[in-house]
């Protein structure tokens, strides 16, 4: 019996004359003779010749879209256009049926809104295929530029019982009977029954406990599940996403800067030298759906021309303070064409910061420096005592992909931030702890998953790249 290898193999090592098994999902047969099967290995399908003589009429009828087959034959180059090899088949069998009146999928242009909703059949579409794929190798990337690094991954709890961004949007997570919890006297409830004897929520951020580590293990990471009970229904916003978070002792904030783009244009150049096929499907899709929209709506650039302009340029830095400058100064702005104020110390908003990187900039820009009130309490104060070191990445079409920032190692002035925050110090006194044990200059930014998966791959929709989205009002699957 030969070794049953994956379609990428067959076409990466082209093994022709040789008797092979190749198992995968039927996408169409045409004229009752070229069966043309996907795998999953790649976006590639392998063209098997069939004779209708030999497999008979009843399989022949059961090749229909969506079914699963096991064939085997003899590799050969292909002869016809459009594929380099074929499988000559001299068996097939049908592993699972696929009753054509019901399977949802067809050979043709389904919306994604349709997908959507079938999101356990869209893994076998070419799109959907192609983003899982590219999502996998960015995952990777990730762990790979890490480690090459001589950064520690750190497990971070999902539980938890603090609130790291501060804003108060999370999933709580009981076992008190929410029909009837315990009550105290006064009539609240009684959180001392519940399960950690305190209450606990899903993790909004990984990034407190990954300072607590760094200031020991000095470079450490963390990539997992991050949740946000925002009622935001966007197309950047996830409910559950996936959040990358490096914290490293001794770097300041320049250095975090450094270490950001040096890892987003490491990623993109990663998926570009990994991922070509899937990169060129992708973009041609996408001009497929421009051509549909109104020409302002259309990309300036193909994805892949974005994408190695990305990786071989460095990104412009600019202060906060700058940006509102240049807010202020554009012709959007005395156009009145903003919906919101432009004025220092308002938190931009996504049409201010997609006017800088699309309009103004048109490449990833870092902004600094922004005011110390709408950001979160950790952030480190500067000499000015208004702004603090913080650091967004915005990028083109998407907005905000990384937030960050140098943190505030001192006790002193980190005590007096949590009490501006109304942040109880006996909440997180072991956080505070490590600013009196050996405390140093240090910093780390967290990347969203989901958003640079978006960016590498031209999706417009976060829903469309992780593989279940959670969403308001949406938990299926
Ligand atoms: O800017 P954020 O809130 O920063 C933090 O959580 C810090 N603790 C990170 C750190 O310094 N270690 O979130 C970081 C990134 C955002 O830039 C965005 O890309 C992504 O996480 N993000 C979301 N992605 C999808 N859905 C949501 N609801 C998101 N909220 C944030
Ligand atoms: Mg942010």
């Amino acid at each position: 019996m030969p070794k049953h290898l994956s379609i990428q193999t067959l076409f990466a090592d082209q093994p022709v004359g040789t008797r092979q098994i190749v198992k995968g999902w039927v996408r169409t047969l045409r004229n009752d003779q070229f069966l043309s099967i996907s795998d999953g290995s790649t976006i590639k399908t392998l063209q098997v010749v069939i004779s209708k003589e030999q497999v008979g009429e009843e399989i022949c009828k059961k090749l229909q879209t969506g079914a699963c087959v096991e064939t085997e034959g003899v590799l050969q180059k292909s002869l016809g256009k459009g594929q380099e090899i074929e499988l000559i088949c001299d068996r097939i069998e049908i592993l699972g049926e696929s009753d054509p009146n019901e399977f949802p999928i067809q050979m043709k242009r389904h919306s994604l809104e349709f997908l959507r909703e079938k999101a356990h059949l869209r893994f076998r579409t070419n799109t959907f295929g192609a983003v899982f794929r590219i999502r996998h190798h960015l995952s990777f990337a990730i762990h790979k530029y890490f480690n090459d690094r001589q950064f520690f991954n750190l497990h971070s709890p999902i539980i938890t019982g603090s609130d790291a961004e501060g804003a108060g949007e999370m999933f709580r997570v009981t076992t008190l009977d929410i029909e009837n919890p315990p009550r105290l006297e006064n009539g609240s409830i009684d959180n001392t029954a519940d399960f950690f004897g305190k209450p606990a929520n899903l993790t909004v951020s990984g990034q407190l406990e990954a300072e607590l580590a760094a200031l020991a293990l000095g470079k450490v990471y963390t990539f997992g599940p991050t949740f946000r009970a925002e009622n935001s229904n966007t197309s950047r916003h996830l409910a559950e996403f996936w959040m990358i978070e490096p914290e490293v002792a001794f770097n300041d904030i320049q250095d975090n800067m450094d270490l950001a783009e040096d890892f987003l244009r490491y990623c993109i150049r990663y998926a570009l030298d990994h991922c070509k096929d899937d990169l060129e499907f992708l973009q041609d899709r996408e001009a497929n759906e421009d051509k549909l929209k109104p020409v302002d709506e259309r990309q300036a650039l193909p994805l892949i021309q974005r994408l190695e302009f990305v990786a071989n340029n460095t990104f412009e830095r600019i202060t906060y303070t700058e940006a509102i400058d240049i807010l202020l100064q554009s012709n959007h702005y005395k156009k009145k064409k903003f919906k919101y104020d432009v004025k220092w110390g308002i938190d931009l908003q996504s049409e201010h910061e997609r006017y800088l990187v699309e309009k103004h900039f048109q490449k990833p820009v870092i902004i600094t420096g922004y005011p110390a009130a709408i950001k979160a309490f950790y952030m480190r104060l500067n000499e000015d005592g208004k702004t603090v070191a913080a650091m967004d990445i915005l990028v083109p079409g998407i907005g905000e992909i990384i937030g960050g920032s140098q943190r505030e190692e001192r006790y002193d002035v980190l005590l007096e931030k949590c009490k501006q925050f109304n942040i109880p110090a006996d909440h997180i006194w072991w956080y505070l702890e490590t600013r009196k044990f050996g405390t140093c200059v240090h910093a780390g930014f967290g990347l969203g998953f989901e958003r640079m998966v978006m960016y590498v791959t031209g999706m417009q929709n976060i829903r469309d790249v992780i593989p279940f989205p959670r969403t308001p009002q949406n938990a299926e699957f």
